[in-house]
């Protein structure tokens, strides 16, 4: 599986020697477990609250359907010893897990409020010279806008987009 432009730029950029990584909406686990194969990080963070969150515009599933794909996710992660599930909010999740994080992939609501809390919250978790990263960058969409009205060095490759945190604050 090809892998998506965030994580190909972080794998050249770290040159291997990566502490710890988030990724915040992990649905089946897919994409976490492809990022830790391909980054290979001594421990990583897998957020999801794996049920609706009411103040987003995402599609409301049943709670059958999140069960399995919390099942599908902790079955991919079977075989690791250096992962951590946190079943919150993204927002509840940033005050639980360690500072200084190496990268955060946020793939968790798309709509421009909520990508800007979610920026806004896990944002200041980096390491000085550490990545903030996520999916779905569209043409006109919440992600773009968010990303756009936060951050003016927004690297993107297909719709992922990236920034490296240069320094302490925005
Ligand atoms: C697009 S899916 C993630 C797909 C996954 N990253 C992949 O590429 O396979 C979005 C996920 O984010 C979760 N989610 C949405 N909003 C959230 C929030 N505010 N906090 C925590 N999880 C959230 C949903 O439960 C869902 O599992």
């Amino acid at each position: 599986m090809k892998s998506r432009g965030a994580i190909e730029f972080a794998k050249t950029y770290f040159k291997d020697s990566i502490n710890s990584i988030v990724e915040v909406g992990v649905l089946a686990g897919g994409h976490a477990f492809s990022m830790k194969k391909i980054l290979n990080p001594k421990q990583i963070y897998l957020v999801d609250s794996y049920k609706p969150i009411l103040d987003s515009i995402e599609t409301i599933h049943t709670q059958e359907e999140y069960d399995g794909w919390y099942n599908q996710a902790t079955l991919a992660f079977k075989s690791s010893d250096n992962h951590k599930f946190i079943i919150e909010s993204s927002q509840q999740a940033a005050s639980v897990v360690p500072n200084d994080l190496d990268l955060v992939y946020l793939d968790a609501s798309h709509d421009e409020l909520n990508v800007i809390k979610d920026i806004a919250c896990w944002y200041p978790k980096l390491r000085v010279g550490g990545i903030l990263c996520g999916h779905d960058y569209g043409p006109v969409n919440g992600v773009r806008l968010a990303v756009t009205r936060m951050f003016n060095n927004v690297q993107t490759q297909e719709v992922d987009w990236w920034i490296i945190k240069t320094k302490e604050g925005y």
